[in-house]
């Protein structure tokens, strides 16, 4: 029996994640949001998870140290890698990637200071539109460079809209629309076959709008 290492990440995505992963009959034997341990073993014997930053996930995969991951398609474009598959849109943690600034206030003209964790996103972002800009990588609290007059304009991930209300700031742009991606080893796919592709085929049926491909 081959053993299948799943990599998530706290936060958003797992609680979207729990009930596919129950739908294939794995469920943690631990809380995953509270416990401080990193490898969970699970109610099926040959899969244990993993809960790491979401930053890491397509790393873990793309080296085989994970068989499957899930991340966020903001992730997967900002740092593209090979070593994976990209067979599901899970359709979950579904979101906007967007510019936004203070409300109210126009563009400055010219070159513009950009913060953002997504600098290759909004790097090819503002090439594309002829737009000249600074751009200054930030790990979280994007809001508050505008705020704090650290940039012109943010690039950031947009859901209900309420961080950026909160903060006096109105998206500008839609970039990309977001949603988590199911990714699989390369190597895994073919030496764990009936596994991994069981536990896709499973997570696929699950999926209210799934889009396998
Ligand atoms: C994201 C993003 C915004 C917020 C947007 O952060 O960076 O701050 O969510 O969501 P909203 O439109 O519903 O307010 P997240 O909470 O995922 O934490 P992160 O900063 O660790 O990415």
């Amino acid at each position: 029996m081959s053993q299948i290492t799943i990599a998530l990440t706290k936060g958003r995505i797992l609680k979207e994640t729990l009930p596919l992963l129950a739908a294939v009959g794995v469920e943690p034997l631990d809380d995953l949001f509270t416990s401080r341990q990193l490898i969970f073993p699970t109610s099926r014997d040959d899969v244990r998870l993993l809960v790491l930053r979401g930053v890491d996930v397509p790393t873990y995969v793309q080296f085989g140290a994970a068989d499957i991951g899930v991340s966020g398609r903001d992730m997967l474009l900002e740092d593209p890698a090979d070593g994976f598959y990209e067979p599901l849109d899970l359709g979950i943690a579904r979101c906007r990637l967007m510019t936004a600034g203070i409300k109210g206030a126009a563009r400055p003209a010219g070159r513009i200071k950009v913060a953002t964790k997504y600098v290759n996103i909004a790097r090819d972002y503002y090439a594309q539109r002829g737009q000249q800009v600074d751009l200054i990588k930030l790990y979280g609290a994007m809001e508050l460079a505008p705020i704090m007059a650290l940039a012109d304009e943010i690039v950031d991930i947009v859901d209900t809209g309420n961080t950026l209300r909160a903060n006096g700031l109105e998206a500008r742009e839609q970039i990309t629309e977001i949603s988590s991606r199911l990714i699989v080893n390369k190597a895994s796919l073919k030496t764990k076959h009936a596994a991994v592709q069981a536990l896709i085929d499973g997570i696929a049926a699950a999926l209210p709008n799934a889009t396998e491909g």
